[in-house]
Parts: C-alpha cells; sequence; structure tokens
C-alpha cells in the first residue's frame, strides 16, 4: 500500500448531524468573529449551551484560515475547534491555500491538545459557498497528507450533511489508494 494507503485507512466518511458524532473533537465552520451563525455553526452552539458562546466571547475572534480551541460543554465531544474558511470568490484569491489551512491548523491544534479522533463537517460549502468537488479535493488531500505525520490521530471523519458530498469525499479517497 503507498503511503497515502495508511493514512487512508484512518479517514472515514460518514453521512448525519456532526453534533451527534462521538469523537474527540468536533470542528466548527465558524466566521471570524466566532459569535456563532447559521448552518453547522448554529447547530453546534445549539446542541452544545451557551457556555460554548460564553469561552467564545473570551477568544477575540479568528483570523481565516486559523483555528481556535474550547470546551464541548454538552456536546457528546471532549473538544469543539472552530476554524474559518474562505468566503468563495471564484478561485482567484487563494480559497484553496486558505480551505488547506483550515484542515491542517484544526488537525494540529487537536494533536496538540491530546487529541486523537476528530470529526469536519464541508467548511466553506454552505454559506460561504465553496464549490463541493473542489472543496472534497483540498480536504481529502490536505487530511491524508498530514496524517502522514501525525501519528497520534487515529481517526477522521468526514461528515457530510447530503449525499453528493460523500461520494465526492469517497470518489477522493479512492483516487488516492489507486
Ligand atoms: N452537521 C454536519 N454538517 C452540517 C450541519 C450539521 N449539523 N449543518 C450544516 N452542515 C453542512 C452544510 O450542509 C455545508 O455542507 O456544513 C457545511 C458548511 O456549511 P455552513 O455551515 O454554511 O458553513 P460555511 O459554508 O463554512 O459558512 C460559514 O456560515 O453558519 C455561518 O457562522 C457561520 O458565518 C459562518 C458561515
Amino acid at each position: 500500500m503507498d503511503n497515502y494507503g495508511a493514512a487512508v485507512e484512518r479517514i472515514e466518511v460518514v453521512t448525519g448531524d456532526i453534533t451527534k458524532m462521538t469523537v474527540d473533537v468536533i470542528v466548527n465552520a465558524a466566521n471570524n468573529s466566532l459569535l456563532g451563525g447559521g448552518g453547522v455553526d448554529g447547530a453546534i452552539h445549539r446542541a452544545a449551551g451557551h457556555g460554548l458562546l460564553t469561552e467564545c466571547e473570551g477568544l477575540g475572534g479568528c483570523p481565516t484560515g486559523q483555528a481556535k480551541i474550547t470546551g464541548a460543554y454538552e456536546l457528546p465531544a471532549k473538544a469543539v475547534i472552530h476554524t474559518v474558511g474562505p468566503v468563495w470568490q471564484g478561485g482567484d484569491n487563494r480559497e484553496a491555500d486558505l480551505l488547506a489551512a483550515c484542515y491542517r491548523n484544526s488537525l494540529q491544534l487537536a494533536v496538540d491538545a491530546g487529541h486523537s479522533s476528530i470529526a469536519f463537517p464541508a467548511i466553506s460549502c454552505g454559506v460561504y459557498g465553496y464549490p463541493q468537488g473542489p472543496a472534497s479535493r483540498v480536504a481529502v488531500t490536505t487530511i491524508a497528507d498530514e496524517l502522514r505525520h501525525l501519528g497520534q490521530i487515529s481517526r477522521v471523519l468526514l461528515v457530510a450533511y447530503d449525499d453528493s458530498m460523500a461520494s465526492l469525499y469517497r470518489r477522493e479517497l479512492a483516487r488516492l489508494t489507486h
């Protein structure tokens, strides 16, 4: 198996509500304020309860491509990593680099905090308008690349909210191992 093979074995595609996933870390697709919003951000804050917003209020926001970690409160996870994806502007404004940075920085933060399993939503693929195909390639390639040197991460869940995203993730994983 090539050196992506071992990494890809630790990546799983699931369809459903990320707030229900029982992993160490749930990643939130937040905005620069970190003060909540709609989409997955709204779902995570609703499920976590008010304590999450209180902690976020003390973080001073987060630049695009960066990530910050908080507790998980009422969520089944141990921590929430808030990352801010790029708004899609046609693809010529470093969107792919910034999206890759979201995945890379979230994984590094999870490792630094001693966690070994993490669930990602499709960052930027909702309100921020990133096309699902290109986003799935950035997500899978970046995560597989990082897992090759982040042995501490034993499990990554790619949580799709619709079947089209799930099949795109699966296509990208297959591309890496064939
Ligand atoms: N579980 C998993 N995935 C979800 C859930 C959920 N409960 N709810 C939505 N999604 C999916 C969406 O279908 C989309 O594929 O998460 C992906 C990201 O969409 P958004 O939540 O809209 O996030 P994003 O596109 O990164 O935009 C961020 O939206 O909610 C606001 O405050 C947030 O301003 C920020 C912006």
